[in-house]
């Protein structure tokens, strides 16, 4: 059987992974054999690399690796916006199959790209785009096909759990954590998206258009992350009972009319005390952990490690290995997609404002340590019909009060609202963090 070329655009921390399997095949899947990596495109050719191939294969010339008529599958593991969108948009024109990892581009530019691929009869394959090694993008688009999916939730950035966890379990310190998560490969080349929480929302994106079948305004999603997170919340929270994790949430709404996709998706990203005894709570390190629910199946969660370079690689490998699978049984390549592989939109689907967003939330408040304030605050939440689930005063320094309010699930409108008249109340000072509660 003829090799199936392989052309990689990146070898950093994912690209490195994918040729270290490719070159080393023995005891995995046969097709792995079958795989022959053509050439590698890479930013900068006089960096020292540790490779177990002739650096002949590198170039710093990306469109050669398209145009390569040796080549079959192109692997996109450069990250960023451009020039990756464009060469992987080149690579489809010329007929190639891609996978990529790049959840930032396929977050933006899915819709695109799929349908660019469609025309041109190929594959685009993105398993490493969320959760690193879990395998949760072909779950989603194949085993679960046959249910309802209401809610797809979870911890979805490897590098923010990892600092979490550690700041957690070791009191270690932000900025030295995360200098670690880079180091260890974990982190974005920019790590802003870890931190502000863009990479889940990419990600969460990708994962609610795959459940609910429709494409995602990737804008529309409210978006926080851990790095205006302060010690003295995972302290509150710890005291309360609860770790704080990164989450991000997509759950069907209550319908507006009868019509399925007019109900509108809530989606979310934000830090979330996570009572210690969910096993969301358990998840540490660079795991991360998808709870997809839907109808009939219940429940199924999915856990792994979620960043890195060996498990991403794992992801990127099982992606060329579905497009070399179906390439080796037909020499002749033909317009009729596998449906089930290659994704499509296949109705509407709306994200809802963020006032309408649902949910528990965590409140810490700042006020006069002075009788009568919590009652003023329980007075202003009664007023807007937001119930109360706890609310506890703890340090006061200086005559200033740390209270902390967890709600019942409320919209974050009226949440809203009640936080505005609170605030002005002349014995509030500020209103210290809010985040989400499960
Ligand atoms: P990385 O370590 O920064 O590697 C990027 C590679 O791409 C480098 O080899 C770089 O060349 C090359 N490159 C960048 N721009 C280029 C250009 N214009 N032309 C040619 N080569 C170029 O990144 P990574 O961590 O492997 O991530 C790659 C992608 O995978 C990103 O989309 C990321 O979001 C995604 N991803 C990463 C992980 C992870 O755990 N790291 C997990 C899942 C998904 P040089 O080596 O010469 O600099
Ligand atoms: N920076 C990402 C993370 C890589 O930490 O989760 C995996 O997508």
């Amino acid at each position: 059987m003829k090799k199936i070329g392989i052309g990689l655009l990146g070898l950093g921390t994912v690209g490195k992974g994918v040729a270290n399997i490719i070159s080393n095949p023995n005891d995995r899947h046969p097709l792995v054999g079958e795989l022959e990596l053509i050439a590698i495109a890479v930013r900068n050719l006089q960096k020292r690399r540790d490779i177990s191939f002739p650096a002949s294969i590198l170039t710093t010339n990306a469109i050669e690796i398209i145009n390569n008529p040796n080549i079959q599958i192109v692997v996109e593991v450069m990250g960023g916006i451009e020039p990756a969108k464009s060469l992987i948009i080149q690579a489809i024109r010329s007929g190639k199959s891609v996978v990529t990892a790049n959840k930032a581009v396929i977050a933006r530019h899915g819709e695109e790209i799929a349908n660019e691929a469609k025309a041109a009869g190929v594959y685009v394959l993105i398993e490493a785009a969320v959760g690193g090694g879990i395998p949760i993008i072909e779950p989603l688009k194949q085993s679960l096909g046959g249910n309802q999916i209401t809610k797809v939730s979870g911890i979805i950035n490897g590098t923010t759990n990892y600092i979490l966890s550690r700041m957690d379990k070791e009191g270690a310190n932000y900025s030295d954590v995360l200098k670690d998560a880079q180091e260890l490969g974990y982190a974005e080349s920019d790590p802003a998206a870890d931190v502000e929480g863009s990479d889940a929302a990419d990600k969460i994106a990708i994962l609610s258009g795959l459940a609910f079948g429709g494409t995602i305004n990737r804008a529309d999603i409210p978006t926080k992350g851990i790095n205006s997170l302060e010690a003295i919340d995972v302290n509150y929270a710890r005291k309360l009972g609860y770790g704080i994790k990164l989450l991000a949430i997509s759950e069907k709404g209550k319908a507006q009319s009868d019509i399925q996709a007019s109900k509108p998706l809530s989606i979310w990203v934000e830090p979330t005390l996570v009572p210690e005894d969910n096993p969301l709570a358990g998840v540490n390190g660079v795991n991360n952990a998808i709870l997809v629910e839907g109808n009939p199946i219940g429940q199924v969660m999915f856990f792994g490690p979620g960043a890195g370079s060996g498990p991403t690689a794992s992801a990127v490998v099982a992606d060329i290995l579905n497009i070399a699978g179906i390439q080796s049984m037909s020499e002749e390549k033909s317009l009729n997609l596998d449906p089930l592989l290659s994704a499509k939109s296949w109705r509407s689907c709306h994200v809802a404002e963020e006032k309408e967003i649902s949910k528990k939330n965590y409140i810490r408040l700042i006020a006069e340590d002075a009788p009568g304030v919590i009652g003023q605050i329980g007075t202003i939440f009664g007023q807007k019909k937001i119930s109360i689930e706890s609310i506890v005063q703890f340090d006061a320094i200086n005559n200033e009060a740390e209270i902390v309010v967890i709600t019942h699930k409320i919209k974050l409108g009226k949440l809203k609202e009640a936080l505005s008249d609170i605030q002005s109340l002349p014995q509030v000072k500020r209103i210290g963090a809010t985040m989400g509660c499960l």
